[in-house]
């Protein structure tokens, strides 16, 4: 286990060295998270320093657009910027095959919308995240669509979850999006994340999963033992 100031110090490593693949011009996908948070701070040192000033970030959620905002990091949306070079985002999972759980800041919809229009994925991590099987640190978000979202449960049982409405200060948790989140627990983790995947696209109301399946081009994760950089083969 790290205390917490290991773990920000950690974070602030991973940022660091996925920062290496920052080049000025480049149109990029700002993730959401605490990890991502330092990778701001990171691009904000950078351009205070007289580079990047023409990098431009397309954010995942409202809370990277205020973060940025604030730290004067040029922004767009996707629809202003469709063509992303390079997106930078945590995880809440990491398996051997950089398969990934995402989604426990509630921002998978758009983080995987921005994810899919990118050239490469980097991902930034501390070495918490990293297990053998997908499911057994976290449970798996699953974004519904509020309208009867009731019915969802029992489906998410069948397929061996135990799904648990995502609530806050007593409240369900709403999206930016304006969706709710069911937060799935697999008793012996996911054993066919694939499979489990497209049993989940095809059920109507299932806006999106955390499931980030084939799309991290890599993963840099932190750990007392330094920074490891894990590259997808043939992702470049
Ligand atoms: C938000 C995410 C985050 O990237 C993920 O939860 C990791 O966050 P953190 O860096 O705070 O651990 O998927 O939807």
């Amino acid at each position: 286990m790290h205390t917490t100031s290991d773990t920000e110090a950690l974070k602030r490593a991973a940022a660091e060295r996925a920062a290496e693949w920052i080049r000025d011009g480049m149109t990029l996908g700002l993730g959401t998270g605490s990890t991502v948070r330092h990778l701001l701070d990171v691009i904000a040192e950078h351009r205070a320093a007289g580079q990047w000033s023409g990098v431009v970030g397309v954010p995942t959620s409202e809370d990277t657009t205020q973060r940025a905002r604030r730290l004067g990091i040029p922004l767009a949306t996707l629809d202003e910027r469709p063509r992303i070079d390079l997106t930078i985002d945590g995880a809440d999972e990491v398996d051997p095959e950089l398969r990934l759980i995402k989604g426990l800041g509630a921002a998978l919809l758009r983080e995987k919308i921005v994810a899919a229009a990118s050239r490469e994925l980097v991902i930034v991590a501390d070495d918490t995240k990293v297990v053998d099987r997908l499911g057994t640190r976290a449970p798996l978000p699953v974004e519904v669509d509020p309208f009867g979202a009731a019915v969802q449960p029992d489906f998410l049982r069948s397929l061996g979850a135990d799904p648990v409405l995502r609530v806050r200060d007593g409240r369900p948790v709403v999206t930016d999006g304006g969706n709710l989140i069911y937060d799935c627990r697999f008793p012996a983790g996911i054993a066919d994340p694939e499979a489990l995947e497209i049993s989940l696209a095809l059920r109507a109301g299932v806006v999106e999963t955390g499931l980030f399946l084939g799309m991290a081009t890599a993963v840099v994760i932190a750990g007392s033992g330094g920074v490891q950089v894990r590259e997808r083969e043939g992702a470049r």
